[in-house]
């Protein structure tokens, strides 16, 4: 993974039956310069989100990475960490089980598997509660379990809905500094309205009704 890697999409739209939800996005990210996505609700910040981690087909345009595009779901061989937004926990597993899900299902090796887990949950400061089951916990400790499950992926290509809409002062300071001062060579994609999430990144891309109305 170079450090002069650019997430790029150009002219992404998606359709929901007849209606246009994303329209004509083309926006940059390059690696270790963070992109705020803000916008006001229904915008369309998910599906942004959504289609640039391959979780969902753009009805129009591509997604280049490094200039190359990829099919839709594979990213070249790059790892794609994402932050959903409704966090997508596995119900009646414990935090360290649901962030172990993604790296099981990798096939990566237990003692790695186990030893992610716990740097991840204690990066977030979930220590603690890494055995409680995920449905026991507050909705801020659940925003934080799946922030550690996107960094325990070490992701090349980090995608963030939201992901400190839950927390409060200190951790969404610990979270935000987790998310967006990773190593050299990650892509990050944040979507929020949080004031200092935007401060933080490099650019931000302000959508509304599905397009892009500003950046800066
Ligand atoms: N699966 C779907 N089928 C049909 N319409 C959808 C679907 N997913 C999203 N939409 C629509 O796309 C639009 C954008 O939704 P999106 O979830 O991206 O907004 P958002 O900016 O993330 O809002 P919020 O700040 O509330 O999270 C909305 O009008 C929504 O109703
Ligand atoms: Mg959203």
């Amino acid at each position: 993974m170079t450090n002069d890697r650019k997430l790029r999409a150009q002219g992404l739209g998606v359709d929901f039956g007849a209606r246009t939800v994303l329209d004509d996005i083309t926006l940059s990210v390059p690696a270790n310069r963070p992109v705020a996505v803000t916008g006001p609700s229904g915008s369309g910040k998910t599906v942004l989100l959504h289609t640039v981690a391959g979780l969902l087909a753009p009805t129009r345009g591509e997604i280049l990475l490094d200039g190359m595009e990829r099919a839709v779901g594979d990213h070249g061989g790059s790892v794609v960490g994402v932050v959903l937004q409704s966090h997508g926990l596995a119900s009646g597993l414990t935090a360290e089980e649901n962030v172990a899900l993604p790296l099981q299902a990798r096939g990566l090796h237990p003692d790695d598997t186990a030893r992610r887990c716990w740097e991840a949950l204690a990066a977030v400061g979930l220590d603690e509660a890494a055995r409680r089951v995920v449905d026991d916990l507050s909705g801020g400790q659940r925003q934080r379990v799946g922030v550690a499950r996107a960094l325990a992926m070490e992701p090349d290509i980090l995608v963030a809905d939201e992901p400190t809409a839950e927390l409060d002062p200190a951790n969404r300071s610990r979270v935000l500094s987790l998310l967006l001062d990773g190593p050299p060579g990650r892509i990050v994609l944040v979507a929020s309205n949080d004031p200092e999430v935007a401060a933080a990144c490099h650019e931000v891309v302000h959508l509304r009704d599905g397009r892009i109305v500003s950046t800066g």
